[in-house]
């Protein structure tokens, strides 16, 4: 159906249409140009009506106003059409820009399930429907999950607008195809998730494997402490890392050497408090029989470590910890698939897998060093020979490192108004068009831009709601004021009555 006609200049990139309804932005149009069917989508959308123009005041618009009812005529529909390349190269994978542009005059068509479907929902097991178009809201949007764990992928959007619903998602198309997926969860988010090969777990860190300066974060004791952070080196001996009592055997050697070093009683003894402090309250994930964490972690499970009661640090910790043994349990069956020796003979992770790091801003910061953000870069950068994906999620981009930022093949990009934000995506994604980056303001919850390696074009899309999710919406205050407030009438009544009862007895 014809839906519009070119008018004006007309370049191999870019046609201006006037069009007989008004057009959504997002919307993709066939052109249908003299050298076969050309794929266009539509960038800017603008409507006008001649009586309403130029007028000076308020009389005048509402005479304007009836003028403009009556007369078929009067409304203009005017779009801004970017050209994504010929039909039929874009349906077998390939970008074919016109030589040409189209001549003006050309029709503009609607785009029906038989043009669309073969390029936003191809058929193969890779291929998995995570919502609909947002304009043409009868096709399939699929993204291929193989590029997910080749080529990594950032989900970045403002607080509240379906992050970790796509996260849950495409954790439930991994789960049912037997892949592995490590989610750490910093917001208890995925607790509920309603997944069928899910694998919940605390994250540990077993004290035994770290260095001294890492056991110095996750103990908490000051970056600033030297003498500290010295007793701590030099107590942490191979021999207490392979003592029974772990705790032990470090008190034991921190407490001699405060007893044994000239000037080092007082630290030696806040050294003792931390430890004692963190072996009370982390007891939970400071593990010194715990083995090696990894082994935690299922091959094809979608394992979700909770890291929320890990402070910052601890969880930068254990993070850091976890990429960087992941990358080498993916090179060593790697290297061994390939005939090459390896030193570890109990590698793990025989397929590759995918690992979703959610505030990336805060473990992968732009301008500070992190060990996290060592291990993610590394990931990033070798991550494609090893089969190790990595998904960063954010919802402050600014505030993520550009390198590792840029390294993410994929992006989903939901609604997001800041402009660093915007210019921060914009240099890390090439495919991101302006027009498209000025559609992130107005996008809704769910509405999401996924672009590069993951589809076969850039697209506008609403991802489909995980139902089941019961956490991520906003806690609802007024009621749970209300129904405190009901609790505290029945804590009262019941108290006045045990009064009453105690006055009867008495
Ligand atoms: N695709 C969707 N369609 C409809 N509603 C959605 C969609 N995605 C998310 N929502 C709604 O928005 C709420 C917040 O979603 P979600 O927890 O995924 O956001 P988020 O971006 O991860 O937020 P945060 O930054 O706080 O982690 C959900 O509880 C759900 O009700
Ligand atoms: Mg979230």
């Amino acid at each position: 159906m014809t839906i519009g006609v070119v008018i004006g200049e007309s370049k191999p990139t870019e046609v201006i249409a006037q069009s007989s309804r008004p057009l959504s932005v997002g919307e993709y149009v066939i052109i249908g140009s003299q050298d076969g069917k050309i794929l266009g989508l539509v960038e800017k959308s603008a409507i006008s009506s001649d009586a309403l123009t130029n007028v000076r005041n308020f009389d005048e618009a509402v005479e304007s106003k009836e003028v403009a009812e009556i007369n078929s005529r009067d409304k203009n529909y005017k779009v801004k059409i970017g050209i994504l390349g010929f039909l039929d190269k874009l349906q077998k994978g390939h970008v074919v820009i016109p030589a040409i542009p189209p001549l003006p005059g050309t029709s503009i068509l609607e785009a029906t399930q038989h043009d669309l479907g073969m390029i936003f929902g191809p058929v193969g097991n890779e291929w998995i429907k995570i919502g609909l178009l947002l304009r043409n809201s009868n096709i399939e949007a699929k993204i291929n999950i193989n590029k997910i764990v080749s080529r990594h992928l950032a989900i970045l959007a403002m607080t509240g607008m379906g992050k970790s619903n796509l996260v849950s998602l495409i954790a439930k198309h991994v789960a049912t195809l037997n892949g592995t997926l490590i989610i750490f969860d910093y917001h208890n988010d995925y607790e509920n998730l309603d997944v069928a090969k899910i694998n919940y777990m605390m994250a540990k860190i077993n004290p035994r494997l770290l260095p001294a300066d890492k056991l110095a974060e996750v103990i908490e004791l000051r970056e600033n402490a030297d003498k500290q952070q010295r007793v701590l080196r030099e107590s942490l001996t191979d021999s207490v890392k392979q003592a029974k009592d772990f705790w032990s055997s470090l008190k034991e050697n921190v407490t001699t050497f405060g007893q044994t070093t000239k000037g080092y009683a007082d630290s030696a003894s806040r050294v003792l408090d931390k430890i004692d402090d963190a072996q009370h309250r982390f007891s939970d994930i400071l593990d010194p029989d715990c083995g090696d964490p990894v082994d935690l972690i299922k091959e094809g499970r979608v394992n979700v470590l909770n890291i929320a009661e890990l402070s910052e640090r601890q969880a930068n910790a254990g993070l850091s910890y976890y990429l960087q043994e992941l990358l080498q349990h993916r090179k060593e069956s790697v290297w061994e698939k390939k005939g090459k020796s390896t030193h570890r003979k109990n590698y793990k992770f025989l397929a590759p897998i995918s690992v979703i790091v959610e505030e990336a801003h805060v473990f992968i910061p732009k301008g500070e060093h992190t060990d996290t953000k060592y291990w993610a870069s590394k990931v990033a950068r070798e991550g494609r020979k090893f089969g190790i994906g990595l998904c960063v999620v954010s919802q402050r981009p600014r505030n993520i490192d550009p390198n590792v930022l840029s390294q993410m093949g994929s992006l989903a990009i939901m609604k997001i108004v800041q402009d660093d934000d915007q210019q921060q995506i914009a240099s890390a994604a090439e495919s991101l068009s302006k027009d498209l980056l000025s559609q992130l303001s107005s996008l809704n919850i769910g509405d999401a831009i996924l672009i590069g390696q993951w589809v076969n074009l850039p697209s506008i899309v609403h991802i489909d709601e995980v139902k089941s999710r019961k956490s991520g919406s906003d806690l609802n205050a007024v009621s749970e004021w209300n129904q405190t407030d009901k609790f505290k009438d029945i804590a009262k009544e019941t108290t006045q009555g045990l009064i009453q009862k105690d006055l009867l007895l008495d």
